[in-house]
């Protein structure tokens, strides 16, 4: 059979020119496709004398064979250059430097208020929330205050501006988180357990004071709960909070107009070198106001005080943060200072729990 050296030449060299897999796949059906050259002259073997035909068989299927495997050999090449191309278009270098962790922190005050929360979920608490622009009636009529009262003044009120002729309830800046002892009571009823953390406003400042700061107010509504139960689970709160075996609290009588009877309540502390130490030593810190639930208050929330009393409480978040976390001045809480908030605040993703360690 002629020309078989000259098919060989020209698609052992289409083959190595091939530049991609397509133009490959192109030089394969030119040769071996079923109107390919190659195939075309196995064709004509039928015409041919038997001993022809033989000879000339062979010589076409060694052909075949062997442009068959440049096919393959290059087919192999080109996906290895491609793969090479892949690897280095996509390199990427693991030994550069991380990218730095987020620079914001936690404030000490939301880092209180979460292990505050936890602690007091696990007493079967649940999180009530109110406004902060309350209406009088919320702030102080409902919390057994009359205007005429003088617990009114004691108060610092900031009064939210009214237009001449506008006859809605006078608002305030709530003073005290006690209006949402009224709204929770209002909405869920008894028996109800409630702690409401959050901000509240006062016209003071000093080094001690901040025209805003936050409280908690604690709430256990139900037939039988009495002070001793008030005791216990402020008792629990301290222990857990401030992470010491024992703690001593002190309850002192007291006037609020919302709570009959009422008491201040002290912690046992020591100051010594300038550290505060909760729980040992001769010292008192008073860290809160509590009492049992005034019957004009229970009626105000809709609740019938023949059926149902319990025990209030308000404490204030910043100053147990300042105590817990050996914060000197409470005027730096709100100074939006970066050094400040970098050496007091806390990793974003440390979530108090109780059962890892509040704080660690
Ligand atoms: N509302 C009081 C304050 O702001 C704190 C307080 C005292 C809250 C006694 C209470 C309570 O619920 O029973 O000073």
């Amino acid at each position: 059979m002629d020309g078989l050296d000259a098919l060989k030449v020209k698609y052992l060299t289409a083959v190595a020119n091939a530049a991609d897999e397509a133009g490959l796949e192109e030089v394969r059906l030119a040769a071996l496709g079923k109107k390919g050259e190659i195939s075309l002259k196995m064709r004509d073997l039928g015409g041919m004398e038997p001993t022809q035909r033989q000879a000339a068989g062979a010589m076409l299927n060694v052909l075949k064979d062997e442009i068959d495997a440049a096919l393959r050999a290059k087919k192999a090449a080109l996906a290895d250059t491609a793969l090479d191309e892949r690897l280095r278009s996509e390199w990427l270098d693991v030994t550069l430097p991380g990218r730095p962790r987020p620079r914001g922190t936690i404030h000490p005050v939301s880092q209180v208020m979460e292990e505050l929360t936890a602690i007091f979920a696990d007493m079967g608490f649940a999180v009530a929330e109110g406004p902060q622009v309350e209406s009088d009636w919320f702030n102080f009529d409902a919390l057994n205050i009359p205007p005429e009262h003088p617990a009114r003044q004691e108060h610092d009120t900031f009064f939210m501006n009214r237009a001449e002729g506008d006859d809605r309830p006078p608002h305030v800046l709530r003073t005290h988180t006690s209006p949402v002892q009224i709204r929770a009571m209002a909405e869920q009823g008894a028996p109800i357990r409630v702690i409401a953390p959050g901000r509240v406003y006062r016209m003071d400042m000093d080094q001690t004071h901040t025209p805003m700061f936050h409280q908690v107010e604690g709430l256990a509504i139900d037939r039988n709960i009495s002070m001793a139960n008030l005791k216990w689970t402020l008792e629990e709160f301290c222990r857990a909070f401030f992470e010491v075996p024992s703690v001593e609290l002190r309850f002192r009588a007291s006037h609020f107009p919302f709570t009959e009877p009422s008491a201040e309540v002290d912690i046992r502390c020591s100051w010594e070198g300038g550290q505060l130490k909760i729980g040992q030593g001769d010292k008192w810190m008073e860290i809160l106001g509590s009492g049992m639930v005034h019957p004009k208050v229970l009626t105000a929330a809709g609740v019938n005080p023949d059926e149902w009393q319990g025990f209030a409480f308000g404490m204030g978040i910043d100053r147990i943060a300042m105590l817990k976390y050996g914060i000197p001045d409470l005027r730096a809480f709100f100074e939006s200072d970066l050094r400040w908030l970098r050496h007091y605040g806390f990793a974003a993703l440390d979530m108090p729990d109780l059962a890892g360690g509040l704080s660690a």
